[in-house]
């Protein structure tokens, strides 16, 4: 008789409701513990679901390249659509495809170094608020200075219109978007959409808002440019998409693009800002070449501790912490069994902790990225795997390493007193848990007070 394959052990939980508790009390943190006791591939149950947590990089890499056909993006993913419609980020297959084809050229080499003036502009005008800030002795909230900067940049350069279209009251429909995406197991995500519940009705009013908002950009794109853009290279590669996809694909790149560059950069400033010795290795890369106060893409080239510095910063506090699929048939996963319909949860959060794959996991070290050291396929997964990788993530890498590189050469930064280095995780982003403040000082005021 052919051996049955073992299913993955897990959590018992509490009866009827399993680990549901565990994971509303702090989800992140609960999936790392699993990993300590159970191993890197386990099974959990919350209320009638189970789901499996694959991390173990042979699992990972088997999920998104090796058998991706087997798996859809399921379930948890139409949570998504609920904000962002039917876009690159929730649709699959066959109805996946064109749209990837029609938004590629918008994210080639070519495409986002034509992209860097506008970082450029950013960063400039990070340079002179950032000194004003300093010469009134006013702090920087960093969680908020970094998305502004990130929706600034995806508005202006991916989708070509003015990044003053968006404000405060957008920002407000988006962090609210945010946290409808992400699973909380509570009751009310269970109950059909057509219900009048309170839920219900703030996930319509959140979607009218950001269709509204979508439309602006429609109506506001500046179709006389000469970069590529998304809006132009859909138009251009499947000019038969209808409005209203469209109208989801702006949202997609929106929502996927600046929340997540923001909080990589805001992890990136944050260690920055306590890692005096690095801060000086990364001044001193900087400021070797740099002309202007913002180095230029040639020279941002050649700035390897910085990218190493990046890497670091995208492993140990991944934007994307968690993210599922659902197993169409059942496959084997690391000698466990995963039935057809499970979920399965991808955790660059998880794997990247990982004690089999790194040493010392949890301390912050750039050097592990730098020299010819290797990781095993699917151990580093910041931007996904495999055909439905991170379609923005060149963007997203020059774009943090470009702020990260002109601050480090510009400010001194300390943090305020404040709970750093902890992160909120009931959102779709790892976020810090609470508000980041600093002080920055300038490098030529701060020589001049050491004089
Ligand atoms: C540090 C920044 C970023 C991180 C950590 C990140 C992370 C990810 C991850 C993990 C996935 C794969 C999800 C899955 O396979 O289920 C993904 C997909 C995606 N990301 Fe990003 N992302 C970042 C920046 C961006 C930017 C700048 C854009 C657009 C301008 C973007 C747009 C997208 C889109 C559209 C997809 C879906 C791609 C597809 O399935 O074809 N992301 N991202």
């Amino acid at each position: 008789m052919k051996p049955v394959t073992p299913l993955p052990p897990g959590p018992r939980g509490l009866p009827l409701l399993g680990s549901l508790l565990d994971y509303q009390k702090g989800a992140a943190d609960f999936l790392l513990r699993t990993r300590t006791r159970y191993g890197a591939d386990s099974r959990i149950r919350m209320g009638p679901y189970v789901f499996t947590l694959a991390t173990s990089p042979a699992s990972v890499y088997r999920v998104l390249v090796e058998n991706r056909p087997n798996y859809e993006r399921g379930v948890l993913y139409k949570q998504f659509e609920l904000v962002m419609g039917r876009g690159l980020l929730t649709l699959d297959d066959e109805d996946w495809k064109p749209h990837r084809r029609a938004i590629q050229p918008a994210f080639t080499k070519a495409a986002v170094a034509s992209y860097y003036p506008f970082i450029e502009h950013q960063a400039q005008s990070l340079v002179e608020r950032w000194r004003q800030a300093s010469a009134e002795g006013r702090p920087i909230e960093l969680i908020s200075e970094c998305l502004r900067l990130a929706s600034a940049v995806i508005l202006e350069a991916s989708l070509g219109v003015r990044a003053s279209i968006a404000d405060d009251a957008l920002r407000r429909v988006v962090d609210e978007s945010i946290d409808i995406m992400f699973p909380h197991g509570t009751l009310s995500e269970q109950l059909p959409e057509w219900l009048p519940t309170p839920r219900n009705r703030r996930v319509r009013q959140n979607r009218k808002r950001l269709l509204n908002f979508a439309q602006s950009v429609l109506d506001g794109h500046e179709a006389d440019r000469d970069t590529i853009d998304v809006i132009s290279s859909i138009r251009r590669e499947h000019p038969d998409l209808s409005e209203s996809e469209l109208r989801d694909e702006l949202l997609t790149i929106y929502l996927a693009g600046h929340e997540t560059t923001a909080m990589g950069l805001c992890w990136a400033l944050t260690m920055l800002a306590q890692q005096p010795g690095m801060h000086a290795r990364l001044s001193e890369e900087a400021g070797a070449t740099a002309v202007a106060n913002v180095p230029s893409m040639a020279e941002l080239a050649g700035f390897g501790y910085a990218d190493a510095f990046v890497a670091e910063t995208l492993r140990l506090f991944p934007p994307i912490w968690v993210f599922p699929r659902d197993a169409r048939e059942d496959d084997t996963l690391s000698g466990y069994r995963v039935q057809a319909g499970t979920s399965v949860l991808l955790s660059p959060l998880v794997t990247h902790r990982d004690p089999d794959v790194w040493t010392n996991p949890s301390a912050f070290d750039p050097e592990r990225f730098l020299g010819k050291q290797k990781h095993p396929r699917g151990a580093y997964i910041p931007f996904g795997l495999g055909a439905r990788q991170c379609i923005g993530n060149a963007m997203a890498l020059l774009e943090i390493k470009a702020f990260l590189a002109t601050i480090a050469r510009e400010f001194r930064l300390e943090v305020l007193p404040t709970s750093i280095n902890s992160y909120g995780d009931s959102l779709v982003s790892l976020r810090p848990l609470d508000e980041v403040w600093v002080k920055v000082t300038p490098f030529d005021a701060a020589r001049k007070v050491a004089v």
